[in-house]
């Protein structure tokens, strides 16, 4: 694939990369099973090799991790294992070992020890880390913050920083689009996951996330002077700081910002949270929103960047509507083909892409015997851009998902890029309306286009993110 990148810097690094990758991806390392199944179980063995010594397969899922899950899925179907500094991690892929895996029928996939070591220092006690009955009862609390009352209001936050921020962005060439979107979030986070006013504290606080974030996803995972880890870690105390001092005024308060939501959400039977579970939630969620919304809506300006049909198509519906100022109940059902580009980018480009599990027990995937204490990685990202599922996977189809021969898919779990099981997504409407007041903004005031041929540089984050920044072209639009 042609990849034009701006930054010179960048793309010698990735050049790099790919060289060590491919070096690495040559070295013989033999086949093996994971664990011998016990005997007359009727399961197979996972299969899989560990690859080049101590670093196992990390540059390849690093470089390619699109190309690398495919060929493990060609060569050992749904269920293998791979190396990766001095782990042995099974990758789960396609519909039916994801549902076996999310559906955790027999409890045997803990997600507290699953995500512990990727995230665990910066999002410990945050609820997609909490497991079984603890897990229930916080979940029961936290609903109660993404009712659609609840996000009526902080769509009511949020309408006012995104249209002038939106509109504010100039006609140019090269404009970095995700750097721009990110910086979007940011004060939109501020605004209405916390309720502080734009200003020195609000850009404290997106300083301080941003570290955390940049922590968690940090190669040298340890605590030296100066490393992003150690960064990660100081701007985690802050936070944790700032959230705890806020709790009081907010318990007492009237506000609809989440932060304050969470302070006073209650479950059915009345339970609700300690000021220690506010923090570390608050913490978590500004992580879960952030990124995987930034990759969606940059990703869908890509796509309709270098697919100016549907572009215009769906200027043409945005302009339809009667304003700029959409409420939820406009979003039910109005934008049938923005709802479909949105569903294709996120079946394209899982913002989540791998999620993290640990045994607890002997349990099987897919026929397959998975011992105790394995780290099972589940590929969402591999999944929803397999042939088996998806007819020409790698093309922007929106038509996919608009009634056509294939809108259904043949499996409850080939389109599931907000996970399943119990520890489904929370924000699923709260990103669906987030990014389509974005795109409903940029399509009513801009036209843009990417360079012919241009793919953008993807990096590792949450899942597949623009590392490039994203340069689109960007034109004001005379008219409304
Ligand atoms: C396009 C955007 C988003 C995508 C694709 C996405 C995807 C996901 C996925 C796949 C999971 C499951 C994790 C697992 O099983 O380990 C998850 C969990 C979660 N997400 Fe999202 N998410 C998005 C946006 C958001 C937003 C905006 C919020 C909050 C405002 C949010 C809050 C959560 C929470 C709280 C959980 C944990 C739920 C639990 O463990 O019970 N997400 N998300």
């Amino acid at each position: 694939m042609t990849s034009l990148i701006a930054d010179p810097v960048t793309a010698a690094k990735r050049r790099l990369q790919s060289t060590a990758a491919a070096f690495a991806a040559r070295y013989p390392s033999p086949v093996r099973e994971l664990a011998h199944p016990p005997a007359g179980s009727g399961l197979r063995p996972v299969m899989g090799n560990y690859g080049f010594p101590v670093l196992g397969h990390i540059l390849s899922t690093l470089v390619e991790p699109l190309d690398f899950a495919r060929e493990r899925y060609e060569k050992f179907g749904p269920v293998s294992w791979a190396g990766g500094v001095g782990f042995r991690v099974v990758q789960a892929i396609g519909p039916e070992a994801l549902e076996t895996v999310w559906i955790n029928r027999d409890k045997a996939f803990s997600s507290t020890r699953g995500w512990a070591p990727v995230i665990g220092p910066f999002f410990h006690r945050g609820i997609m880390l909490l497991d079984f009955e603890e897990h229930r009862d916080h979940r029961r609390i936290m609903q109660q913050a993404f009712t659609r009352s609840a996000l009526d209001g902080y769509l009511d936050l949020m309408r006012p920083g995104i249209v002038r921020t939106v509109t504010g962005w100039p006609s140019a060439h090269g404009f970095p689009f995700y750097t721009a979107v990110k910086e979007l979030l940011l004060d939109q986070a501020a605004e209405v996951f916390v309720g502080a006013v734009l200003g020195p504290e609000a850009d404290q606080l997106a300083a301080d996330f941003h570290d955390t974030v940049c922590g968690g996803q940090a190669m040298i995972r340890a605590d030296v002077p100066g490393g992003i880890w150690a960064r990660g870690l100081r701007a985690r105390e802050r936070l944790e700081c700032y959230f705890a001092e806020q709790i009081p005024a907010r318990r007492a308060g009237g506000g609809t910002d989440l932060f304050s939501m969470m302070c006073h959400s209650r479950s059915d039977d009345g339970e609700r949270f300690t000021d220690a579970d506010i923090v570390n939630h608050m913490i978590f969620l500004l992580m879960a929103a952030h990124d995987t919304s930034a990759i969606a809506i940059s990703m869908l300006a890509y796509e309709l960047g270098r697919n100016l049909g549907w572009q215009s198509a769906l200027r043409e519906e945005a302009l339809a509507s009667p304003d700029d100022e959409l409420t939820l109940a406009d979003l039910d059902g109005a934008f049938p083909l923005l709802d479909a580009a949105f569903k294709e980018i996120l079946r394209m480009y899982a913002p989540a892409g791998t999620l993290f599990r640990q045994t607890v027990t002997d349990t099987e995937v897919a026929g397959h015997f998975v011992p105790r204490k394995t780290q099972v990685a589940i590929n969402v990202y591999a999944s929803m851009r397999l042939a088996d599922w998806w007819p020409d996977p790698d093309r922007f189809d929106p038509g996919r998902f608009l009634g056509g021969a294939d809108a259904a898919p043949v499996h409850r779990y080939a389109f599931a890029p907000f996970g399943g099981g119990v520890h489904k997504c929370l924000g699923q409407q709260f990103a669906d309306m987030n990014v389509k007041v974005v795109l409903h903004q940029l399509l009513r005031h801009f036209e843009w286009r990417v360079p012919p041929g241009y793919r953008p540089l993807l990096s590792w984050g949450t899942g597949p993110t623009p590392a490039d920044g994203l340069p689109v072209t960007l034109r004001r639009r005379a008219h409304r």
